[in-house]
């Protein structure tokens, strides 16, 4: 058994208490109103992590053949059955349209496309709008970093050509959104998130489309999305325990983005880095697991249900996720509410089901919510499955200081601020992607 509670000893405390204590104070009634929430180390319950490599029938694992074939299926299996849910296969009619493309955007700066990917079966309804920046003039595919926007593709560039989203969006009615619907107001709104320009610099193309197009994110969501469109069982008006929960539909998203990325002859499909943030980065740490497509991985703040380990109970609880995002994940997930010793998995293995693949964990100082420690132990955790391919996975025992990135196949870094992506945050990932792409 991994015995946890004795490494935080050994810990480097340092940016944590300090973040903890900076965090209080600005925000005491933020922390009073959150009942039930733990933000204090020292209450962290012990812990024991389920063990990478013994299978449920009790036979030890220690050849890669035998983690490939055995106890990465097994582990898969359980993250499908408790947690995220089963998905189903890749639909057997696609059809793929070129909505735009022009060859001089941003002042001949870069390829700007919008491709329409249309899930056969489904029809126009489930359209998935996807944008793609590439740099200009480049005679050869390109490496990519893919993901998810959270209010659709006109908000991540000021660019007045892109389609504006016509899907429904979280946010009802404010100065760029009305009933649902963004308006013209709302282009550009989420550019410092996404620096087109330096990811288009350093040679990255970059794809991305809005999640909402896969299935609106509130509770009732799946029954106007691909879930219940794709229900085997379209009478019954209840999803199924094991039933896909919100973020495996939108990762399954992904995957049919990487289906068109594998035609597209601009893209290096054996270069995607899968990137996202928050709810979006449980969303891609999910696809990079269940889909080994993806070359790198990437997860900014993803916390609970993401990168964040679900026993130590920091911040974000399951109980609490499940109560306010009932839709995220599988009924079954519900049974852990409280009862987090009992789930057969923990975050760690969702870390290693990435193995020998790159990939790269990042929190932030003030996102307590999340539980920085809790991400940086699972990135920690799933170092043996890294070893066990002959590579060093993040190699370190003690969580970094501030803005001080470390790590080989498994990346990591604490930012100082918010919960948010940043332009640091992306010279990381670009650094990160380069180092594995070799290009540097
Ligand atoms: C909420 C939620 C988190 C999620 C975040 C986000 O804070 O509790 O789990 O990561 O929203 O997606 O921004």
């Amino acid at each position: 058994m991994i015995f946890v509670m004795s490494r935080f000893f050994n810990s480097n405390w340092g940016p944590s208490l300090f973040t903890i204590f900076v965090f209080a104070s600005i925000s005491p009634l933020c922390i009073a109103q959150q009942k039930g929430i733990n933000y204090d180390e020292a209450k962290v319950p012990d812990y024991t992590l389920p063990r990478l490599f013994t299978k449920l029938d009790g036979e030890k694992v220690s050849e890669k053949w035998q983690w490939n074939r055995d106890r990465r299926t097994e582990i898969l299996r359980l993250f499908e059955e408790h947690m995220y849910g089963r998905h189903p296969a890749k639909p057997e009619r696609v059809e793929y349209f070129i909505h735009s493309l022009d060859e001089n955007a941003l002042a001949g700066e870069a390829v700007r496309k919008e491709v329409i990917i249309r899930l056969g079966e489904v029809g126009p309804r489930f359209d998935l709008h996807v944008l793609l920046y590439l740099p200009a003039g480049v005679n050869e595919k390109v490496p990519v970093f893919m993901g998810y926007n959270f209010g659709g593709n006109h908000t991540i560039h000021a660019d007045p050509a892109i389609r504006l989203s016509q899907a429904w969006m979280r946010r009802g009615n404010d100065e760029a959104h009305i009933n649902h619907r963004a308006t013209e107001a709302a282009r550009g709104l989420a550019s410092s998130r996404w620096p087109v320009q330096t990811i288009l610099d350093r040679g990255y193309g970059l794809v991305t489309l809005y999640y909402g197009d896969v299935e609106p994110d509130r509770a009732d969501g799946w029954k106007d999305g691909i879930r219940a469109h794709l229900k085997k069982d379209r009478s019954g008006d209840r999803l199924e325990p094991e039933d896909w929960g919100a973020i495996a539909a939108w990762a399954w998203g992904l995957s049919r983005v990487m289906d068109y990325l594998e035609t597209d002859g601009a893209v290096r499909a054996d270069r995607v880095a899968v990137m996202g943030h928050s709810r979006l980065g449980k969303t891609s740490l999910w696809a990079g697991a269940s889909d080994r497509r993806f070359a790198i991985v990437i997860s900014n703040n993803s916390g609970c249900g993401g990168a964040a380990l679900s026993r130590r109970a920091f911040g974000e609880t399951i109980q609490r996720i499940n109560t306010h995002f009932p839709h995220w994940f599988c009924r079954n997930f519900k049974n852990y509410d409280s009862n987090e010793s009992e789930l057969p998995i923990d975050q760690h293995m969702l870390i290693a089901l990435m193995a020998p693949r790159p990939v790269y964990v990042a929190s932030a100082s003030e996102d307590l919510w999340a539980d920085p420690m809790g991400e940086f132990l699972s990135a920690m955790h799933a170092d043996p499955v890294y070893e066990l391919f002959n590579k060093t996975g993040l190699g370190v025992e003690d969580q970094p200081g501030l803005n001080h990135p470390v790590g080989d196949f498994i990346g990591y870094h604490l930012r100082s601020g918010k919960h948010d992506v940043t332009d640091y945050d992306w010279e990381q990932y670009l650094n990160f992607a380069d180092r594995h792409f070799n290009r540097i």
